[in-house]
């Protein structure tokens, strides 16, 4: 169990965006002999709120707003994870292997607590990509609009919501964890400069491709996965709060242990099996072509693991 004064820690943390802590100023403090300058407020410029635009309806605000708020819940419970289990977690030992955590907490705090100021998620399509590209939920406007995503009608038909993690059949090991609005709202905000960086990318994208990321000490690339960074969160949140100490890992072929997929083992991620019972229900998630009518869009996309293809 936590003790209270690191859960009082944590809800002070989680809220200090809107209300950070007051400073009490003795009154023989150097600070309050000061006070007659000019004040300065390191905060100035911090928006706590993504800007949806006025081109999504209200539904689409009401899905998007919703969405985006799981992918902050996650991303900050998948940092407290870390923070509290460090790299004894088995579910960070699994995307993860021996790499430090301090560089995951950072990209995970990108997502949880950072700026918003300016990161704009729009509905219409201003660069024809959602009327023209077959299959495609959305996409960065990349060098046309550098901190603007647009998000494709698609998503509002096929995404879930953080209530049915684990539940209808879903497993991490067969399942398409971008089907998620947490995971995926992840994975395109690290496609914004202000949030990725240009640091974190595609280095593996398939499941068994990011569970062979991390070789022994040669783990800096999955600790800027973008898919790794995404399904981490999606992971510790399904084993800590959805089905609470179990998760939903799924199975590994060779071993009934849901974890054995940790540091040097992963090699053996590629034998991942596809659990017969479930597929059905997996593969009527849309199952859609990476057939493009532009190859120029298409130069900076890439398919995820649910078909759908999302764009840099
Ligand atoms: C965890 O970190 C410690 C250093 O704090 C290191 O000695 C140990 O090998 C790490 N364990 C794993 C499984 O990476
Ligand atoms: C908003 O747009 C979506 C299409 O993305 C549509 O399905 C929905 O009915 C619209 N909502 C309203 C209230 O018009
Ligand atoms: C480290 O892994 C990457 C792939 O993730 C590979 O391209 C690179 O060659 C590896 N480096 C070493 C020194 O093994
Ligand atoms: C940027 O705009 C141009 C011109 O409208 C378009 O051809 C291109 O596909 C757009 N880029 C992206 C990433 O949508």
């Amino acid at each position: 169990m936590l003790s209270p004064a690191l859960v009082l820690a944590f809800t002070l943390y989680a809220s200090h965006a809107t209300a950070l802590p007051v400073v009490p100023t003795s009154t023989f403090s150097p600070a309050a002999a000061l006070s007659s300058t000019p004040s300065y407020d390191w905060t100035d410029g911090y928006i706590s709120e993504f800007t949806i635009h006025s081109s999504c309806n209200a539904t689409e605000r009401h899905e998007l707003s919703f969405g985006l708020e799981q992918a902050v819940l996650v991303a900050r419970h998948a940092k407290e994870h870390l923070l509290i289990h460090g790299n004894e977690s088995v579910v960070y030992q699994k995307y993860f292997g021996q790499g430090p955590t301090a560089p995951v907490i950072g990209w995970l705090d990108k997502i949880a607590t950072a700026n918003r100021a300016g990161l704009i998620f729009r509905c219409d399509d201003p660069d024809q990509n959602c009327a023209t590209q077959l299959g495609w939920a959305g996409h960065h406007r990349g060098s046309n609009a550098t901190s603007e995503t647009v998000i494709c009608p698609l998503s509002y038909t096929s995404r879930l919501h953080l209530t049915a993690l684990c539940a209808r059949g879903f497993v991490f090991s067969t399942g398409k964890p971008n089907t998620y609005w947490a995971a995926d709202l992840m994975h395109r905000l690290y496609h914004l400069p202000a949030v990725g960086e240009g640091e974190v990318d595609h280095y593996a994208d398939t499941y068994a491709d990011l569970l062979s990321l991390p070789q022994g000490t040669n783990y800096t690339n999955a600790g800027k996965n973008s898919a790794s960074l995404s399904y981490f969160a999606l992971e510790a949140y399904a084993y800590d709060i959805s089905v609470p100490g179990e998760g939903c890992a799924g199975k590994v072929e060779h071993d009934d242990h849901d974890y054995d997929v940790v540091s040097s083992t992963v090699t053996s991620a590629a034998t991942i099996t596809m659990s017969s019972e479930f597929s059905t229900l997996i593969s009527a998630t849309p199952a859609v072509a990476a057939a493009t009518t532009s190859a120029a869009a298409a130069a900076n996309c890439h398919t995820h693991d649910d078909g759908v293809v999302h764009c840099s």
